[in-house]
Order: structure tokens, then C-alpha cells, then sequence
């Protein structure tokens, strides 16, 4: 079979087609994917046949893979976090596990059960926002760090059910120290790595540094920049999260929506001076190994 990659937008986005993901997949077929990839930083694929055993395979074909999450056990499988409404809404824009000092550089979701209207996920590119910046802005957004946590303000809890869950994401403090602008470690890109885990721009008031995230969050969130993914049960998104963001969104009522997402360890983020992002509080190794972050 030939590998088909069509481009969704401009900024972001392909449909690849031609490949069963379900299956072994030999390294020159890894090879193209990982290039497109870091073309496009977002990749659908049809995968009726895929299941958490064979998203775990495909997803080690691009790296070490993490736990299911820092805090949140995975339910049936160690690497297999369930991505489940019931637990709460994802819709606040952010890129997965930014609190930890290596967050994963790529993220996996497959679609298991998805509502009869609404549930899409939007994925931004941060590297099209950091281009879209005005150069003094640019500039000025090069010298800037963020501390990035998982405690922080939810807008509304539910349920007892997602009471629980975040009683449990929160069960551990992790603080990491970013910069506000990473160097992508493939591609040398440059893309805005924020989202909903900062907490404050070092330097900055607590208001000054909220004006200046709003400020910088409209680039990442410009239509232009955005692929809005409507699911259908049985696909797989991949993404590189260390140059998006993304958002589930709150769009379908109570209906179920259930996926399971599986990430690929990362390095440490180096900023365009070439000095790397800081783990302040709380220990991430048995989420995501150090060893092979940075190796090169
Ligand atoms: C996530 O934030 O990892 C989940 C996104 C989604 O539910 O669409």
C-alpha cells in the first residue's frame, strides 16, 4: 500500500491514508509518518480495527511511551489514560502535561465513543501563532519564561464523579519552569508553548502576566491557525504536542463521549537561547523517563 497524506488546512492538518495503524508498521513507513508530522502536526487516520494494545504499538513506533498520566492511573492499561466526559470536559485550551519537565512530545487519541452531534477536538498550531506575532512581540516573547502547573482554577466541577478526578490529578504539586517560546527539537521550529497550565510569566503581576497570556492566546487561537477534528467512532488523531494546543469542545450536553489517549515521552524544551525549561516541584520520572529526554 502507498502512504496518502492530504492536507486538511494550511496551518495544520492531514488525513493520511494507505497504511492500517493496527498493524506493524516497518521503519520506512515510521519514517514518512514522523515527517509528516512534523510537516502538518496533526494526522487523522481511519483505524476501525485499532484497540488500546494497538495504539500503544503504534505509538511506540515514534518513542518511549509515558504512563498514562502523572497522577491519573490508567484504568485498564498502565500506558492508557481514558479520556472520558464523565470525568470532566477538556475545553481549555493547553498542551498536554506542560507541568512536568518533559512534556510528552507526541500525543494519541483514538475515538471510542463520540456523541451524535458536537464533541469535536480543536488542535492549534503554536508554531503559526509565533509566526503570526508582530517582530517586536516576537521579540519579546523569545526572553520570557512561564511556571506551569496542574493546580489550577477549574471554572465549574459537575458531579461528585469529577470532584473525584480532580482530586486525583491534583493528588501531587508539579511546578516546571518554561520558556514561553520553544524550539521545536526536529524541525528547529519556533512555536509559543503556553496554554491553560501556566501560571504566571515570570516577571510579570499575577494581572500583568493574565493580559499578556490573553495577549499571545489569540495568535495560537486564530481560526487560520486551527483543525477542528469532528470524530467519528474508530479514528486516530496524533499530535505533536510540543508545537500545538488543543481543546475538547463542550458541545454535545450530557451525551457519553469516550476516547483513549496515549502519549510518547519528550525531551526537555530549550528555549531559542538554547537554555532548557526547569522541574521545580514534584518528581515525573515514573510518568515520563528522563534517560532518553534530550539524548541527542
Ligand atoms: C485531551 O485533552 O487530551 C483530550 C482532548 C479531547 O478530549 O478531545
Amino acid at each position: 500500500m502507498t502512504l496518502v497524506i492530504n492536507k486538511i488546512t494550511a496551518h495544520i492538518g492531514a488525513r493520511v491514508s494507505g497504511v492500517d495503524v493496527s498493524e506493524a508498521l516497518d521503519a520506512e513507513t515510521v519514517n514518512q509518518l514522523r515527517q509528516a508530522l512534523n510537516q502538518h502536526k496533526a494526522l487523522v487516520f481511519d483505524a476501525p480495527e485499532l484497540d488500546s494494545a494497538g495504539q500503544e504499538r503504534f505509538a511506540a513506533n515514534f518513542g518511549d511511551l509515558t504512563t498514562a498520566h502523572p497522577t491519573v492511573p490508567g484504568q485498564n492499561r498502565a500506558n492508557v489514560l481514558e479520556v472520558d466526559a464523565e470525568n470532566g470536559k477538556a475545553n481549555e485550551w493547553h498542551t498536554d502535561v506542560t507541568f512536568v519537565v518533559n512534556p510528552p512530545a507526541i500525543s494519541t487519541l483514538r475515538s471510542i465513543v463520540i456523541p451524535s452531534y458536537g464533541g469535536e477536538t480543536l488542535i492549534a498550531s503554536s508554531a503559526a501563532a509565533y509566526r503570526s506575532l508582530p517582530e517586536q512581540l516576537r521579540r519579546w516573547a523569545d526572553s520570557l519564561w512561564a511556571i506551569h502547573t496542574n493546580i489550577y482554577d477549574y471554572v465549574k466541577v459537575r458531579s461528585d464523579k469529577e470532584e473525584q478526578y480532580r482530586t486525583v490529578f491534583q493528588s501531587t504539586q508539579y511546578e516546571t519552569r518554561h520558556p514561553v517560546v520553544r524550539v521545536h527539537p526536529e524541525t528547529g521550529e519556533k512555536g509559543l508553548f503556553i496554554g491553560s497550565f501556566v501560571k504566571q510569566i515570570e516577571g510579570l503581576s499575577k494581572t500583568e502576566s493574565k493580559d499578556v497570556l490573553r495577549l499571545f492566546q489569540a495568535y495560537v487561537t486564530k481560526p487560520e491557525h486551527i483543525l477542528r477534528w469532528s470524530w467519528q467512532p474508530g479514528q486516530l488523531l496524533v499530535f505533536d504536542n510540543r508545537i500545538t494546543q488543543h481543546y475538547a469542545i463542550d458541545n454535545y450536553d450530557d451525551q457519553p463521549r469516550k476516547l483513549s489517549r496515549v502519549t510518547v515521552a519528550g525531551d526537555i524544551p530549550v528555549s531559542v537561547n538554547g537554555e532548557r525549561s526547569e522541574a521545580l516541584l514534584g518528581d515525573a520520572s515514573h510518568y515520563s523517563p528522563l534517560e532518553s529526554a534530550n539524548a541527542a
